[in-house]
């Protein structure tokens, strides 16, 4: 199989980086398997008998590779260099784009996708699965909810016979992070908040992590890829973290409770501030996410981890395991 990795930034160098390491447990699955292609937004690099890894992972800058082609990445889909994809280029809730783009052309051409882009499985799941389920390739997305937390793949392999009833979850570390930090420190949310910006964990405008939004798209997943349902990011109500005061945090720890964003799934779909008994499974603490499924047969599970950073690499490599053993022939 050829491997192509559209959006060469933190994950797509970190993946690159982690393939070259476990090259020789890759190549035990596939003998073929090859890296022959690595896109930012300037264009590409490309070479149909393996790319140089080393020259790759050393360079800053790709565009100044000799053999650099200034063309959009969406040519090496195009033009059948490849038989997977990643597509790890920014997340773009409003349009999609230009994840999408690349995502739909791949699985029509019966390319595999696998992604931690949240954009366009936010925007059409549905489609794209329906198209890759058409073009019979795989669509595989496990990076792009709750980073290294194997949820999806749980689900698919050991929760077969089971209905998933409903589901919460801690799915923004930005967020978890800062309350945290009210929580032991007993600082307000401003300070928690700059303090975090400080560290590179939240965002210059961190509306997209404070306010929900982010944690609403990864509900919106969810509940489309593992409760069969078809809903959009309006269909989830959103309160923000900025209203919570020391005062309610310490009010809560009082009574043995921290405060804690929490993602829902249950006949409504809602992210908001709740209150969570600090000796429950799912509250943890720092940057951690977690996830509690409740099932009919099962009944409780919880998955704890890192949910953004280089752990996500551990997701994007199963997938990518995944498909080499569906569909590599012998
Ligand atoms: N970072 C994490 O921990 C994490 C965890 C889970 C999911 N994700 C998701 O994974 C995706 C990648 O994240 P990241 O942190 O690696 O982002 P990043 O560091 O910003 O990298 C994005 C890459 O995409 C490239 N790009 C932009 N437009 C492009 C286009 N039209 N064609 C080809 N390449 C294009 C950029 O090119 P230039 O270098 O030229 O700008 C850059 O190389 C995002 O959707 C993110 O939400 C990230």
């Amino acid at each position: 199989m050829r491997l192509a990795i559209i959006g060469f930034g933190f994950l797509g160098r970190n993946l690159l980086k982690i393939i070259w390491e476990k090259m020789s447990l890759i190549r035990e699955i596939d003998k073929d398997f090859l890296i022959v292609g690595a896109a930012n937004s300037k264009g590409y690099i490309y070479n149909g008998d393996g790319l140089n890894v080393e020259r790759l992972i050393t360079t800053k800058d790709i565009s100044k590779l000799s053999g650099f082609r200034a063309e959009p990445a969406l040519n090496l889909i195009k033009n059948d260099l490849c038989d997977i994809i990643v597509e790890a280029t920014p997340t773009n809730i409003n349009d999609g784009e230009p994840g999408l783009t690349h995502i739909r052309l791949a699985l029509s051409k019966g390319i595999h996708v696998i992604t931690p882009n949240k954009g366009p499985l936010v925007l059409a799941f549905r489609e794209l699965t329906e198209l890759a389920k058409k073009n019979d390739c795989d669509l595989l997305y496990e990076g792009a909810v709750a980073g290294a937390i194997p949820i999806f793949s749980l689900v698919r392999e050991c929760l077969q016979g089971d209905k998933i009833i409903r589901l919460y979850g801690i799915l923004n570390g930005t967020t978890n992070y800062i309350l945290s930090r009210m929580f032991f420190e007993e600082i307000s949310f401003e300070i928690a908040l700059k303090e975090a910006q400080e560290k590179g964990i939240a965002e210059r405008d961190p509306s997209y992590d404070v306010d929900g939004i982010d944690a609403a798209c990864k509900i919106v997943i969810l509940s489309n890829a593992l409760m069969g349902r078809d809903v959009k990011i309006n269909d989830v109500e959103r309160v923000s973290i900025r209203g919570i005061t020391q005062e309610a945090i310490s009010l809560a720890k009082k009574a043995n409770y921290a405060i804690k964003l929490i993602g829902t799934i249950n006949k409504r779909l809602e992210v908001a501030p709740k209150l969570i008994p600090i000796n429950h499974p799912l509250c943890v603490h720092g940057t951690l996410n977690a996830i509690h499924l409740e099932t009919d047969l099962a009944r409780e599970i919880t998955l704890v981890g890192y949910g953004a950073g280089k752990e996500t690499i551990s997701a994007i490599l199963n997938d990518i395991i995944t498909v080499l053993k569906r569909r590599t022939r012998k």
